[in-house]
């Protein structure tokens, strides 16, 4: 099978992540969560205390900052590195994800990850998921992927997976925090998220990750 680039972009909460790690660990491609660097970047911002609207402030920060891809030992799974920090538990938190979408709308934040994305995907052989991929990072994808869900499921799913780690968490905060994500992510001025017209429709609504999984792999092979 040649190796391909398999993207998927979608709305906040719709399982790209998951179908993104089934795919690449059945192909024995890489896998990349591009929504991680945008959070590690964020965490950075927070603790450091940089004024994200000062783009001085920014560009030194970005020059402070080192991101990798550890393949964790016990699992396999690939986590963030944050300046040789794992942070891949603590960017999930909601105060991450309450500014991550205001510090990835910025110009120079969104270059200085597509860089290093592009330069991870350049052997092919790369499931990579967030909102630009197949629109900005790899416009030439063999395989594009826009997930979409119902809102309420993908509400549902979200307060489920953090409420594992905080009880304290309400319904109502991971929706407005979702929506915000959502609105922001959509309407920005760089690479904003929207359908690459060539990207094939995922609406997982009423799938399993095992049924929506099947459909992915069979368009896959379509292609690989
Ligand atoms: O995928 P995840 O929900 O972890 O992404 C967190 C945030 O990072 C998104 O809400 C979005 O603001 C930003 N992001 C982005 N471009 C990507 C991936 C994520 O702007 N390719």
């Amino acid at each position: 099978m040649k190796k391909i680039i398999v993207t998927i972009d979608g709305w906040s909460s719709c399982g790209k992540s998951t179908l993104a790690k089934q795919l690449a660990h059945k192909l024995g491609y890489i896998y990349v969560d591009s929504g991680a660097m945008y959070r590690a970047i964020t965490l950075y911002f927070l603790r450091n205390h940089i004024d994200w609207t000062d783009p001085g402030q920014v560009h030194q920060a970005l020059t402070d900052i080192t991101l990798e891809f550890v393949p964790n030992s016990k699992s396999g799974q690939s986590e963030i590195y944050l300046n040789g920090e794992n942070v891949e538990y603590v960017i999930r938190d909601l105060v991450v994800a309450e500014k991550v979408s205001e510090v990835a709308a910025i110009k120079e934040v969104r270059a200085f990850a597509v860089a290093q994305q592009q330069q991870m995907g350049r052997n092919k052989g790369i499931v990579m998921d967030g909102r630009d991929i197949g629109t900005v990072v790899f416009p030439d994808a063999e395989l594009k992927i826009f997930m979409t869900a119902d809102n309420a499921v993908r509400v549902e799913r979200r307060f489920r997976e953090l409420y594992e780690k905080n009880p304290n968490v309400s319904l109502e905060e991971v929706k407005s925090n979702l929506e915000m994500r959502d609105y922001i992510d959509s309407h920005r001025e760089v690479s904003p998220l929207r359908q690459a017209e060539d990207a094939i429709v995922l609406d997982n609504t009423n799938l399993t990750p095992a049924e929506q999984f099947k459909k992915a792999l069979t368009l896959v092979e379509g292609i690989a």
